[in-house]
């Protein structure tokens, strides 16, 4: 796992905008040596910035993109109620912010908030593997212990697909054009554009340990998947502020949070509903067991999906992979 220095993110924040700043110049603004800043830029190199250097006109980031720095991250953040309780590590790369705040352990009132740059091992549900490549996207967990027990939180991932997508409005896009896959992926125009993996742990106790993780395709524009995806930089038709939105997301998934712990799934139900993008459809849901058919009915109080098989009975599921049903895609019905 690989963190830059205090002074490697600050020479990183004078390089993003991809403009030459020159070695004297930065050194006089951190009162340190050109020697030094040459080092700390070295040290850039070796965490895979690619940095060029010019005679007379000093360093420029062959890349420029908005590094998910602390500052970068914190400066939208200074209104926000919480700020004190934010605890926030930024990686150049890791494994996977999920299992490095799994490691962490959860403390009461303290929200941790984990992103990198890239994952080397990141992990979607049903164990797949998450595409995470450096500087593109967004690789975002937050740990919080949660005054709810465990099985009273069968809702809860759908909640954050919602926050998901209040972040992706409060950054400017408009909500309705956003699609949920149930139980909680974000679509766009039938192609996955974000993902979230929640993990639990707890005993059978009052309060239960949880790991939200989220990628959202960022400012990818290539990738060697064999799903359809989405990124926002192909939404937006520019690159965006990974920043900003990271500053969102912490907002909006710890609001949902605190109202989850408060009044349960109830609140987010009809929000959640007029997201939803198998509503009505003939569906097809991937169970442990096997396979199950039949219209989408929405879902329940607690989250389920509904299913109304051919005999016109309906079935909650809790758990599983919902699809549209293949006949349905190929005819278009
Ligand atoms: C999915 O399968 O749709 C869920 C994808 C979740 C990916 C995120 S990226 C940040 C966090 N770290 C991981 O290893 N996975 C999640």
């Amino acid at each position: 796992m690989q963190r830059l220095t205090d002074t490697a993110q600050i020479i990183l924040d004078y390089l993003r905008d991809g403009q030459f700043r020159s070695g004297q110049m930065i050194g006089d603004h951190l009162a340190t040596s050109r020697t030094s800043v040459w080092k700390h830029i070295d040290n850039l190199r070796a965490n895979g910035y690619v940095i060029e250097c010019k005679r007379a006109c000093g360093y420029q980031l062959q890349h420029p993109f908005d590094p998910l720095t602390t500052d970068a991250i914190l400066c939208h953040l200074a209104q926000w109620p919480h700020v004190q309780q934010l605890s926030l590590t930024p990686f150049v790369a890791i494994n996977s912010t999920n299992d490095y705040l799994k490691s962490q352990g959860t403390a009461a009132r303290v929200i941790q908030v984990c992103v990198a740059e890239q994952q080397l091992k990141a992990r979607g549900r049903f164990n797949r593997h998450w595409h995470s490549p450096f500087g593109q996207n967004i690789y975002f967990s937050m740990a919080i212990q949660l005054a709810v027990p465990m099985a009273e939180l069968s809702g809860l991932s759908l909640v954050i697909s919602l926050a998901v997508v209040n972040a992706l409005s409060d950054y400017g896009l408009d909500g309705e054009v956003l699609g949920i896959k149930w139980p909680n992926d974000i679509i766009f125009q039938g192609k996955k554009l974000a993902g979230i993996l929640i993990e639990l742990s707890g005993e059978a106790h009052a309060t239960t340990d949880v790991v939200i993780g989220i990628g959202i395709n960022a400012n990818m524009d290539d990738a060697p998947l064999d799903t359809p995806w989405s990124s926002l930089q192909q939404v937006f038709g520019v690159p965006i502020q990974r920043a900003q939105l990271v500053a969102s997301l912490i907002r909006n998934v710890y609001q949902a949070l605190l109202t989850f712990q408060r009044s349960g799934f109830q609140p987010f139900k009809n929000a959640w509903q007029q997201h939803h993008c198998l509503q009505g459809q003939l569906i097809q849901l991937s169970i442990p067991q096997g396979r199950i058919s039949g219209i989408c009915k929405g879902i329940d109080n607690q989250g389920n999906i509904r299913i109304e098989g051919s005999d016109g009975i309906i079935e909650s599921y809790g758990v599983g992979e919902a699809s549209m049903h293949k006949d349905v895609n190929e005819t278009g019905n």
